[in-house]
């Protein structure tokens, strides 16, 4: 299932975002605060339990401590998923982190795995951040290389998408939930997402 995430604060910072104009410090937490936001919908139905931690309220109320029905494991793809993983934590912060590098060939377009490192925890459900899904080779091979560790709870949160990119990750991995903020036109011939907003690595990182 894919998840359209519409709201006009969301829009507002992401045109931000889309802007040549916008320096790499705002980019950042334009980013930061649009993770944030939709950690609201990418964390809807997960539910929730009464734990047998109890508290007192100011009122002289005992309560039960609520908590997650699921440990959270965020997985970046390195580098430009690094840049929504602190917006997400933010709501969330007992999530864990989990690395995967992958960089796609700027010629071929194909992913090349080369870092995995992942927390162990039972039962969890494991997100993969990443900006930006293009052609969705790297967010095939990362969901296939999580699957491949035994994890199979998993969804997939995004910032921009495009159609092509959805329908190969849906094709290859139907049960993985896909959260987005916005689904743009197409790609360029340089596997580049339009309009999108450029390399988001290099934007987030400075290093262009
Ligand atoms: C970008 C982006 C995704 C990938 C998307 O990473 O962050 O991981 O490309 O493209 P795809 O859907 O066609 O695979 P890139 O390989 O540029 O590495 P970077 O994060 O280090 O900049
Ligand atoms: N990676 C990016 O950073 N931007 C795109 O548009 C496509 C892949």
């Amino acid at each position: 299932m894919v998840f359209e995430i519409k709201h006009p604060l969301i829009a507002v910072k992401l045109s931000i975002m889309r802007d040549e104009k916008t320096k790499s410090k705002e980019f950042r937490e334009s980013l930061d605060e649009i993770a944030s936001l939709m950690s609201y919908e990418i964390f809807k139905d997960i539910g929730t339990y009464p734990s047998d931690d109890t508290f007192m309220t100011p009122t002289g109320i005992e309560l039960q401590k609520i908590k997650l029905n699921y440990k959270i494991i965020l997985v970046p793809i390195l580098r430009a998923g690094i840049g929504m993983v602190d917006g997400i934590r933010n709501m969330i912060p007992t999530a864990r982190i989990g690395h995967i590098g992958i960089y796609r060939d700027e010629k071929t377009l194909e992913p090349h795995e080369y870092y995995f490192k992942l927390p162990k925890v039972e039962n969890p459900l494991v997100v993969l951040v990443d900006p930006m899904l293009a052609t969705g080779g790297s967010a095939v091979a990362a969901i296939s290389a999580i699957k491949a560790r035994g994890y199979n709870n998993i969804r997939m949160a995004t910032l921009v998408a495009s159609p092509i990119g959805i329908e190969r990750v849906s094709k290859a991995h139907p049960d993985v939930n896909i959260y987005v903020a916005a689904i743009d036109e197409k790609l360029n011939e340089h596997g580049y997402i339009l309009p999108g907003l450029g390399d988001a690595g290099d934007r987030i990182f400075g290093t262009r």
